[in-house]
């Protein structure tokens, strides 16, 4: 299964383009899942060292159900609309949160397949950046970073939304970054996925 996890707390551009990587996965033959932040009761990481402990979370808040998902997931999705410049603040507590998993399972996110979408209101507003976030993310935890290669993706999907879900569709150059990098995302599930 392939876990899309939308960093965007609002239903625009950068649910719609997750939406449309995932349908571009299931067309390949892939069962998907959306996970948003979206209205979700979501705790940040305290470094409480609860989870090096007892191997859970202590904040039984909305992220135990991304856990859940997770734990059945080849491939990871992080897609995040960019805020000052790298990811949202929603995304990065997600990933801080994985920490209880990690401590709970070292090998927890081991061989997953990564990828990452990130859509930022000017052309260049940092979506590079982001991307760089999340393939820094897939690395610490032993994952396997998929970008979209050269000439159109290179580290992953990008989107110039104008800040409107119009604009995002209207982006034809970062619905070819998206093809290329769920093209490529698909083929390293089918050479590395392990589960
Ligand atoms: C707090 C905040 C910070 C933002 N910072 C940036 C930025 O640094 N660069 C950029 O290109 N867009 C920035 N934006 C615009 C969003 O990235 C852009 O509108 C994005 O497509 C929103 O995604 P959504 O439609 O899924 O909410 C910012 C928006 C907010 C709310």
């Amino acid at each position: 299964m392939i876990v899309g996890i939308c960093g965007s707390p609002r239903k625009q551009a950068t649910e719609h383009v997750l939406e449309e990587a995932l349908r571009m996965l299931q067309e390949k033959g892939l069962e998907t899942k959306l996970w948003t932040v979206r209205g979700k009761w979501i705790e940040f990481c305290t470094h409480c060292d609860y989870c090096l402990k007892n191997k859970e979370c202590v904040l039984q808040d909305d992220l135990q159900e991304l856990y859940a998902l997770l734990t059945e997931a080849k491939g990871i999705i992080f897609a995040t609309p960019v805020y000052n410049g790298g990811v949202s603040a929603q995304t990065k507590a997600v990933m801080d949160r994985t920490r209880s998993v990690v401590a709970g399972d070292k090998n927890f996110f081991k061989n997953k397949i990564g990828m990452g979408i990130a859509t930022g209101g000017d052309r260049n507003g940092g979506q590079e950046f982001a991307l760089m976030q999340i393939h820094t993310f897939y690395i610490i935890n032993g994952m396997i970073p998929s970008g979209g290669g050269f000439f159109g993706a290179n580290l992953g999907a990008t989107f110039w939304t104008k800040d409107t879900l119009e604009g995002a569709k209207l982006d034809e150059e970062g619905f070819r970054s998206l093809k290329k990098t769920t093209k490529r995302f698909a083929e390293y599930l089918e050479l590395y996925g392990k589960k």
